[in-house]
């Protein structure tokens, strides 16, 4: 008998009619986002599930499905995981990692030079009819080239995000991490790791990379805002929490800062009134890895996980093999 799994939102139709070929499936052909109780309940009696970022799996949904085996996210970050929880109940949790870096850092990049370059900003002021004549200092931004690149969580993806900057644009890259480079890594770039005070003082853009944990709510907020340079701007790529949008709002607002670009957002969808109405602030709606080549990428290694995981095979990009190994 297949392994029974939910496809818990839509995703690209060849990867569900791979999941066909394996898995009695049930999919979710409405792609709406099941509330907690739906989803334990579309989960009864199914060994393994497709999630997204929209998908809590934590301590009170896992008692309440027992037969659960393999939760595979499609995205590389998990913060809808709640991972010591998982490995308690022996379910093995796996990400997307490695498929997404390269479209996530052109994204990112993308951004902090909308933000510099004041592009939505000025397609506002267009669209609006406002553009009446040219003039020296016209919605003038900051260079890119040559400035300041800094990067807050330099893995995969700041790592990308530093290798566009300093080989394409000639900016001096500093980064904040747990951890520093091996230098190889870093002599590369010239990449110089500094404690998270400079990085804020220093930096002329600073992008946000770092995973969402307990550790990092928050983690730029009104105080962090205040030792930024009053012309840098800041992107955040990561993860809504990580920066407190209602302090950005207020020191975009005043200009302590000269511009931001948000990819994420504090209780997404929803986003912070404040920051629809100041000008400087560049807003996406979560689509930093959205090509069509990249999803599709996301979504079959997802597959792959939940086959492989399933039918006995070794799942490419565990999170929790290790931890589960070690409770045997
Ligand atoms: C990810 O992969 O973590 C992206 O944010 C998409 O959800």
């Amino acid at each position: 008998m297949p392994a029974r799994i939910l496809v818990a939102r839509v995703v690209p139709p060849r990867v569900l009619e791979r999941l066909r070929r394996h898995f009695d499936v049930e999919a979710n052909a409405d792609d709406a986002i099941y509330t907690p109780a739906e989803l334990v309940q579309r989960l009864q009696g199914k060994q393994g599930a497709l999630t997204t970022g929209s998908e809590r799996i934590d301590a009170k949904l896992l008692a309440a499905c027992p037969e659960l085996r393999v939760v595979a996210n499609m995205a590389v970050g998990y913060n809808n995981f709640d991972i010591p929880a998982c490995s308690a109940h022996g379910v093995l949790a796996t990400n997307t990692p490695d498929v997404l870096t390269e479209t996530t850092a052109d994204f990112g990049f993308a951004l902090m030079m909308a933000a510099a370059r004041r592009m939505a900003e000025s397609e506002h002021f267009l669209r609006h009819g406002e553009w009446k004549k040219w003039s020296w200092d016209l919605l003038t931004g900051s260079d890119v080239h040559g400035a300041t690149l800094g990067i807050l969580g330099m893995g995969r993806i700041g790592q990308a995000i530093a290798r566009r900057g300093a080989l394409g644009f000639g900016m001096k890259v500093i980064y904040h991490n747990r951890s520093r480079l091996a230098p190889e890594v870093e002599s590369p770039l010239g990449a110089r790791w500094v404690d998270k005070a400079t990085l804020l003082r220093e930096a002329d853009h600073l992008v946000l990379v770092l995973p969402y944990a307990a550790a990092s709510h928050h983690a730029i907020g009104a105080a962090e805002l205040m030792l930024m340079k009053p012309t840098a701007t800041l992107t955040n790529i990561a993860r809504g929490g990580i920066v407190d949008d209602a302090a950005l709002a207020a020191a975009l607002r005043e200009r302590r800062i000269a511009a931001a670009a948000l990819d994420v957002f504090e209780g997404e969808p929803a986003v912070h009134p404040d920051l629809l109405e100041v000008p400087n602030v560049v807003l996406t709606p979560h689509i930093a890895s959205a090509t069509v080549a990249t999803r599709v990428a996301m979504a079959e290694l997802a597959a792959d996980n939940l086959i492989a995981a399933l039918n006995g095979g070794t799942p490419p990009t565990p999170i929790n093999a290790a931890e589960l190994q070690q409770r045997g």
